[in-house]
């Protein structure tokens, strides 16, 4: 059974009020799950989000105590988070079958950084059909483990790095990551990791030395969840669009730094302490700004929809520059329709003209940040709009109806 969202738009007013939580990151949470195979004891987790993701995640966990070397296809292709498993499974076991994984379509969205960096440690690849299958060499002793080496992407992947990190983990020898992704959730995992016994150096920087060991030990040391900052700056946004004074709580607003900057340049009042952000009205109209997308601690890809519906809201002419993914601007013909102003001049650039209001429109999730983007400008528009596809936004932001209606959004799901 599929849902949709009922909002009722507040045709330009900035009206909502009080305060939001945000939940624990889901791209740290999925990582986090995946790193559970690398360990001999139990991990305890803590501010585990409610999101659709991790329930496939714990799936596909669960598949493995069946068949340990292999991540069921009809769960994997679900969420391309699942492929963070692989490193784990691989090194743990000497062996991997995995599918093409799924997740957003968000363009062409290869796996040949995985399956090199795989073969750089001595792995053998091979492919048919349906799956992939990676073995790892034989040592003399009759253990199939990874061996330790230098792997320089070619570009930054952050599900590349923390798979290879994951892998290097139980692998003979060091392993030495080079151009690797920096988001904040990679070096909160392996701070974790290193808290249980691994040895992980770098982390958070683009050269990333690990050093493999045995397997790890949790010893009751519990996994936090980090907050979510594509949830932290997917409210700053709605709070600057809709908002009389809203406070965003528990989020890490060091990891939103260039987005609120963005959203100061515009004329946005955000005042920051070390755990929330509050954002009140102000009356004049916004300034136009100009992104540009970029690996942390650069513009997130992942806040490049939500900030297009900012900008539809801005005074004058701005673009959107996408450096990450070539296929994210398929939220934009539906924006048009409801009155926005933007020109996809090609898969990586958009302009986009303001103020324009918005008017209400029937609409479906076209992904996970585009679907939240949807709400957001159902909550700018005129009138009542439907969001249908909730499966997509549910995948990363918990219950987001009920939150949102505390903010005084008139917001229901539906069953369709
Ligand atoms: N790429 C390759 N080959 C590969 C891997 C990636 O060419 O083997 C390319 C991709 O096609 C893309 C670029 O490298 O053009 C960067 O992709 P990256 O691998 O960094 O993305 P990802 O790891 O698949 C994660 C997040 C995404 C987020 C991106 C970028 C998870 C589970 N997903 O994806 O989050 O957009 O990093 O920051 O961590 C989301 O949460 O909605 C989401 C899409």
């Amino acid at each position: 059974m599929s849902n949709k969202f009922i909002v009722e738009g507040l045709n330009g007013k900035k009206t909502l009020r009080g305060e939001i939580r945000i939940g624990g990151a889901k791209n740290a949470i999925l990582k986090a799950l995946a790193a559970t195979v690398l360990f001999d004891d139990e991990v305890q987790m803590t501010n585990v989000p409610d999101i659709e993701d991790v329930k496939r995640m714990r799936e596909l966990l669960l598949a493995l105590k069946t068949e340990p070397t292999v991540l069921k296809k009809e769960i994997a292709e679900k969420f391309r988070a699942s492929i963070v498993l692989s490193g784990p499974v691989l090194a743990r076991y000497g062996k991997v079958e995995f599918p093409f994984p799924g997740g957003c379509v968000l363009g062409e969205r290869s796996i040949d950084l995985f399956l090199n960096g795989f073969r750089a440690m001595g792995a053998a690849v091979e492919e048919d059909d349906s799956y992939f299958t990676i073995t790892c060499p034989s040592t003399p002793l009759g253990v199939n483990k990874l061996k330790g080496a230098r792997i320089v992407f070619p570009l930054v992947s952050v599900t590349g790095t923390e798979t290879l990190m994951m892998a290097a983990v139980l692998a003979e020898g060091q392993t030495v990551l080079e151009n690797a992704a920096m988001e904040p959730e990679i070096a909160d995992l392996a701070f974790y990791l290193n808290e249980c016994g691994a040895k992980i150096e770098g982390a958070g920087t683009p050269t990333i030395t690990i050093t493999g060991g045995n397997l790890l030990h949790a010893g009751g040391t519990p996994y936090h969840t980090p907050p979510d900052r594509i949830e932290t700056g997917s409210f700053a946004i709605l709070a600057a669009l809709a908002g009389e004074d809203i406070t965003i709580t528990n989020c890490n607003p060091n990891w939103v730094e260039v987005p609120l900057k963005l959203l100061e340049q515009a004329g946005v009042t955000i005042e920051t302490g070390k755990d929330f952000i509050r954002i009140k009205k102000s009356d004049k109209p916004y300034k136009m700004v100009s992104v540009r997308t970029h690996e942390y601690p650069g513009f997130a890809t992942d806040l490049q929809a939500p900030m297009a519906v900012f900008m539809s809201q801005c005074e004058g002419e701005g673009s959107i520059l996408e450096t990450i993914f070539d296929g994210r601007f398929r939220y934009v013909d539906d924006l048009v329709v409801m009155g926005a102003s933007m020109v996809v001049m090609n898969p990586h650039r958009v302009l986009i003209r303001g103020p324009k209001e918005l008017s209400r429109k029937n609409l479906a999730s076209p992904d996970l940040r585009g679907g939240l983007a949807y709400i957001l400008a159902a909550t700018v528009a005129e009138g009542t709009s439907t969001i249908d596809n909730a499966y997509l936004i549910d995948r990363g932001y918990e219950h987001i109806e009920e939150r949102l209606r505390k903010l005084g959004l008139n917001i229901k799901r539906e069953a369709v």
